[in-house]
């Protein structure tokens, strides 16, 4: 019998690259997906008819419920979230109700439904915010900077606690920053890759960011999906820190993705106040130490790698929609 596994958040970046490596294992991949008014499976398109799509919503239990009670999973991914952190200063009480109490209403399913059933908690590097030591591990205590922040931090706490309660086989991956082709138009890798590929192809003259000093470490989204996979295969569920070690800032993934071009950041960066945000995380580190001993895990990709493949990727995007308007 193939492991039943669900995924929350299946049309996200991480969702998409996490179908993908589920379905190689032989799992059979549900995924559950929120009503909206026009389909947006696009980072799923490609394996839509490999995958059973759900309706759900992190901010109905009953949804849930229905869903754990029909499908019978072994394993949950709980990758659903409002996730980007800028939306989160405007509006708080959502990211609240999303990605701090949804937690609560997914695991409350399970313990109601089926407590054997293994929970992935995506937790963030963003809830170390203003950081007390560097790097960052499993140990550094959490200092978040944003209500998205805060959301996490409760979801974290939240899933050692029904661990701790209820004897569920809960983990959470506290995950640094992941990026990808696939990744979000209005997170700032992909704004810079994609821009950096108009202005290569004449169709923009400036990019327009906020704060060029902050640092994180970025790695490669499909390298940290099979993180999230080998945590929940351990019989121990215990917390890991995800990471590369390296960080940079913003100004030199500007950097590294123009010159990739034959382009000088500076002929094309403008600061744009609007792009500030209300308070800043300005490091991430993280040390991944534990991840490698315990699940044999290590990034494959290195940042200048990273850049250039985002870059690469909006360019033949791009250039793709040229060809089919020709
Ligand atoms: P993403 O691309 O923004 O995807 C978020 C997903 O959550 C989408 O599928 C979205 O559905 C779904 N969603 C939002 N609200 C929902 C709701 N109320 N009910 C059900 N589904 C809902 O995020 P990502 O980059 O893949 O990240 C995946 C998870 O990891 C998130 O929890 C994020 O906070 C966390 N994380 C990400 C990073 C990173 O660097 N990427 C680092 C640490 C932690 P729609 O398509 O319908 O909007
Ligand atoms: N988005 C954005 N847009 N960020 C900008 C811009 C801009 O124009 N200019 C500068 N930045 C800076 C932000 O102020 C932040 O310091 C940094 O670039 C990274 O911003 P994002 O790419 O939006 O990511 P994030 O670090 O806030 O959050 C991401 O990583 C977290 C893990 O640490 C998200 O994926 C979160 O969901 C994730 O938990």
């Amino acid at each position: 019998m193939n492991k039943r596994v669900l995924i929350t958040g299946i049309t996200g970046q991480d969702g998409s690259y996490l179908a993908e490596l589920l379905l190689t294992k032989g799992c059979d991949v549900i995924g559950m997906v929120r009503r909206s008014s026009t389909v947006n499976f696009e980072r799923i398109a490609h394996i839509q008819d490999q995958v059973k799509l759900v309706s759900g919503d992190l901010l109905d239990e009953a949804s849930m419920i229905e869903i754990l009670r029909t499908h019978q999973p072994h394993e949950i991914y709980n990758l659903a979230a409002q996730s980007f952190v800028q939306t989160s200063f405007r509006q708080p009480v959502l990211t609240g109700e999303t990605t701090a109490l949804g937690v609560t209403r997914l695991l409350d399913a399970i313990r109601l439904v089926d407590p054997e059933i293994r929970f992935y908690q995506a937790s963030s590097s963003e809830m170390f915010g203003k950081v007390s030591e560097v790097p960052q591990t499993e140990t550094t205590p959490f200092y978040p900077r944003s209500p998205y922040g805060v959301a996490k931090v409760y979801g974290h706490w939240i899933t050692v606690n029904y661990r701790e309660s209820y004897d569920l086989h809960t983990t959470s991956g506290i995950l640094f920053n992941h990026e990808s082709p696939r990744r979000g138009m209005e997170f700032v890798t992909r704004k810079i890759s994609h821009a950096v590929a108009q202005i290569k192809l004449g169709q923009a003259t400036e990019l327009r960011l906020g704060n060029l000093d902050a640092k994180r470490d970025w790695g490669f989204a499909a390298d940290y999906v099979d993180a999230m996979w080998r945590m929940l295969q351990q019989d121990e569920p215990k917390d890991y820190v995800i990471c590369t070690g390296e960080t940079h800032s913003v100004r030199e993934f500007c950097q590294h993705a123009f010159d990739h071009v034959g382009l000088s950041w500076q002929d094309h960066v403008v600061v744009d106040e609007t792009f500030m945000r209300p308070a800043e995380v300005d490091l991430l580190v993280g040390d991944s130490q534990q991840a490698e001993n315990d699940l044999g895990w290590k990034p494959e990709t290195p940042f200048a790698d990273l850049v250039k493949l985002m870059v690469d990727a909006d360019l033949d995007l791009l250039q793709g929609r040229l060809r089919s308007l020709a």
